[in-house]
């Protein structure tokens, strides 16, 4: 039997999405830009599809636009958004911790003219609002701050960076994929003018994203060719995609809204925590209560991350050691760098992300894989000294 803790890096597609799917799959097959009744058929199935994820969202149907992921939404906000306010302004604020769809896609414009503050941020992860009111200044033209981490699940302040920006008119946008699974979104009460979510982060299925942009929010497209997505986005869109992922979306807003199963999932990872701190040398990363109800996650010291994450799996507990873009890379992860945590420490990092299907025997189970595997691992490698207590954990550095 296996023990799947890896959520924030992708779920498994629910029953509903995939039975939602299966006719564009099959029957509905037509193309949405077609006239004729095949091609009507397939708009239809769009159609609904955008306008529950614009509900879900509290937008309008024409403020969503479906892109390949959360990696395309997020370039796509930047690039097009920054592009677009060009001639105003080469200015972006951003932070220091954002997924690397976000932070690779300012580089690519830090090379090509624009300027680039990232915010940092504290020990647990947290962004300062005032920090990014500092940031901005008359060239600005662009803010993202995502709405919780991916690696460390720390919950940021959305709303009031989203006044913040509203009042000094700057855009703003807002990477939601790993927040949306849980936290009700309301774009209004963000502020926010364009916003990133993911299909399989939420029991979607991959290769599906949307986009929210605010009408009257300038976007020059990634993608050139046809006129789909309002010119938005070209390309024949991928209807069944688009409709798993509103289906999924919709059951997961209302199991967020359940709050028996949200206070579910955050007990479950709080006894996971506190199981996992105490063994010696196991810190919590991230912030004790503003933090995703399904985000549990550890540095541990004296170990390699990925040396652990192998030795669970031999055990059928799959984790990861932060995001899964950056599993198999030898740097560390620059989210615990910028709260402070030095490099060394970063190594032994530990992600351990619950999911609906996920048990009180699961978590007792996988608190003993873990002290068994550091108590192995350290053993086989008795030179590397444990670390002192983290900087994360006292200090509150930024990058
Ligand atoms: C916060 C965040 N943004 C963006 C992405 C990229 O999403 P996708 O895998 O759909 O491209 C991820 C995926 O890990 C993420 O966690």
């Amino acid at each position: 039997m296996s023990i799947y803790l890896d959520h924030a890096s992708t779920t498994p597609l629910r029953r509903e999405a995939l039975e939602a799917m299966l006719p564009y799959l099959s029957e509905h097959w037509g193309n949405p830009s077609s006239i004729h009744h095949s091609g009507r058929r397939a708009r239809q199935g769009l159609d609904e599809a955008r306008e529950s994820v614009a509900m879900l969202l509290g937008a309008k149907p024409r403020e969503i636009v479906f892109t390949s992921g959360g990696t395309e939404s997020d370039n796509l906000a930047i690039s097009g958004v920054a592009w677009a306010a060009s001639a105003r302004g080469r200015h972006i604020v951003t932070t220091a911790i954002e997924h690397k769809a976000v932070l690779q896609e300012c580089a690519l414009l830090g090379r090509h003219g624009f300027d680039v503050t990232y915010v940092g941020v504290d020990g647990d992860g947290l962004v300062d609002p005032e920090a990014v009111a500092a940031a901005i200044n008359e060239r600005t033209v662009l803010v993202s701050v995502m709405a919780a981490n991916n690696e460390v699940g720390t919950v940021q302040p959305v709303a009031e960076i989203g006044s913040i920006c509203r009042a000094r008119r700057v855009a703003f946008h807002v990477d939601a994929v790993q927040a949306a699974p849980f936290l009700p979104i309301d774009v209004n009460a963000w502020q926010a003018d364009v916003v990133s979510i993911s299909g399989h982060k939420l029991y979607g299925p991959k290769g599906i994203g949307a986009l929210f942009v605010r009408q009257g929010t300038a976007m020059v497209p990634l993608l050139q060719g046809g006129a789909q997505e309002r010119q938005r986005r070209a390309g024949t869109e991928n209807v069944a995609a688009a409709v798993g992922l509103a289906t999924a979306f919709a059951l997961a807003a209302d199991e967020a809204m359940l709050t028996a199963e949200s206070s579910r999932l955050s007990g479950l990872r709080d006894a996971l925590l506190a199981g996992l701190t105490v063994i010696p040398g196991v810190h919590r990363t991230g912030h004790a209560t503003q933090r995703l109800p399904n985000s549990a996650s550890v540095v541990i010291d004296g170990i390699e991350g990925g040396d652990l994450v192998a030795a669970l799996d031999l055990e059928g507990i799959e984790a990861s050691t932060g995001s899964a873009c950056t599993t198999g890379s030898v740097e560390p992860s620059h989210v615990l760098l910028a709260m402070g945590i030095d490099a060394e420490r970063a190594r032994g990092s530990l992600r351990l992300t619950l999911g609906r299907e996920n048990t009180e025997a699961d978590v007792v189970a996988t608190i003993d894989a873990v002290e068994r595997g550091v108590a192995r691992l350290r053993a086989a490698a008795p030179a590397r000294e444990p670390a002192e207590a983290p900087a994360a954990m006292s200090a509150a550095p930024s990058v």
